[in-house]
C-alpha cells in the first residue's frame, strides 16, 4: 500500500480539548515507521490547515464552534479527496469531527470512481445526531447522519454522494442518545450493538458486511474511534463507555480487515493525549492500524472469509 497520512488536529466537535495532539501523538509514537517496516511506502503530508472560519451559527443555542467545524470539514474533504487519487488515505485525529470531511472526501472519490462506498464504524456511539438535534452540542456526535445525507447540516455544505443506510455498518456501539435511537429506527438502521456482539462474536457480524461489500465491488471506509476500545486498555478518550471491544477482540477485527484486502481509507479518531497513560492509547492506535495494514504473527489460509 501507498499510505497518506493527513494530520487532522481537529478539536471543535467536543468541549474537552486534547485532540489537537493526536497526530502528533501518531508521530511520535512511530507510524510511519510501522507502516514502512510492514512494506507500505509512506507519505506524511503533515497537518491540515483549514481556513478561517466565517461567522456562522446554528438554529440550534448547544451547538458550538460551528464556524470551525465546517471549515475542517472542508478542508479535509478536499484533502481527502487528493490522497484517495494518491494512495490509501490514514486520517490522523482528530476528534470524530473529523469524518464530517474525510468521508466526504473519500465519497467524492468513490462517485468519480463509480464505485459504491460503504462505511464501517468501529465506535461506542452511533454519532446520528444532528445539528438539530444535538443535546451535547459536540458536533463529534454528528457524522454519521451526515454521511448518510439524512437531517439537516446547516452551513455545511451537502454531503457529496450519501452512503445509503445499508452500506452503513455500526459496529460496538454501546452508547446511543434518545434522539439517535429514533432517527436510527426512522431510517431502518441496526447497528451492531455490544449485545449483538457478545451473543454472536466478532466474526460472524463483521463477515457479513465484508461480503456485502465484496459483492458490490465496493470502497470501504473504517472510522476507528478510540472508545470502541474498553477503557482500561485505551484510556485516552474524553468519551470513555465501558464494555468496550478488548486487545483480542479489536486485533482479530483488524486482522480480519486486512485478509478482506477491501478496505481503502482509514480515520483514527478521538485520541487525546493529554489523558493518555506513558502513550500506551496512541500506541495501541498504531499496533491496531499494523494489524489493519497487514501485520500478522503467521502466514496462514484465511479462515475467516
Ligand atoms: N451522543 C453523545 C453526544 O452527542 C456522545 C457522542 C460521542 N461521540 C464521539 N465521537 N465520541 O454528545
Ligand atoms: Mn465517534
Ligand atoms: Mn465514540
Ligand atoms: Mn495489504
Amino acid at each position: 500500500h501507498h499510505c497518506i497520512l493527513v494530520g487532522a488536529p481537529v478539536d471543535s466537535g467536543q468541549s474537552n480539548p486534547g485532540c489537537l495532539m493526536g497526530p502528533a501523538s501518531y508521530r511520535v509514537a512511530g507510524l510511519a515507521e510501522t507502516l514502512t517496516d510492514l512494506g507500505c511506502t509512506v507519505d506524511d503530508r503533515g497537518d491540515v490547515a483549514p481556513r478561517a472560519p466565517a461567522p456562522v451559527s446554528s438554529r440550534n443555542p448547544a451547538v458550538h464552534h460551528l464556524p470551525e467545524t465546517v471549515e475542517w470539514t472542508k478542508a479535509l474533504a478536499s484533502a481527502g479527496e487528493a490522497a484517495m487519487a494518491a494512495g490509501f488515505p490514514i486520517f490522523l485525529g482528530g476528534d470524530h469531527s473529523l469524518s464530517l470531511g474525510s468521508v466526504a472526501g473519500v465519497a467524492a472519490h468513490a462517485r468519480q470512481q463509480q464505485r459504491p462506498l460503504f462505511v464501517l464504524w468501529l465506535d461506542a456511539h452511533s454519532d446520528f445526531h444532528t445539528p438539530m438535534t444535538t443535546s451535547s452540542g459536540n458536533l463529534h456526535g454528528t457524522p454519521m447522519a451526515y454521511i448518510a445525507g439524512l437531517g439537516e447540516f446547516e452551513a455545511f455544505p451537502p454531503f457529496p454522494d450519501p452512503v445509503p443506510t445499508d452500506r452503513i455498518c455500526l459496529f460496538g456501539i454501546r452508547s446511543v442518545d434518545t434522539d439517535e435511537r429514533k432517527a436510527l429506527h426512522a431510517h431502518g438502521i441496526t447497528p451492531v450493538d455490544m449485545r449483538e456482539l457478545d451473543e454472536r462474536g466478532f466474526v460472524a457480524p463483521l463477515c457479513g458486511f465484508l461480503d456485502q461489500v465484496r459483492a458490490a465491488n465496493g470502497l470501504l471506509h473504517v472510522s476507528l474511534d478510540v472508545d470502541f476500545l474498553d477503557p482500561s486498555i485505551a484510556p485516552a478518550v474524553g468519551t470513555t463507555v465501558p464494555g468496550g471491544a478488548t486487545f483480542r477482540e479489536a486485533h482479530l477485527v483488524m486482522e480480519m480487515l486486512h485478509e478482506s484486502q477491501l478496505v481503502s481509507s482509514l480515520d483514527l479518531v478521538e485520541l487525546n493525549p493529554f489523558l493518555d497513560e506513558r502513550g500506551r492509547t496512541a500506541q495501541l492506535m498504531v499496533d491496531l492500524t499494523a494489524s489493519l495494514m497487514g501485520r500478522k504473527v503467521f502466514d496462514r489460509v484465511n479462515r475467516t472469509n
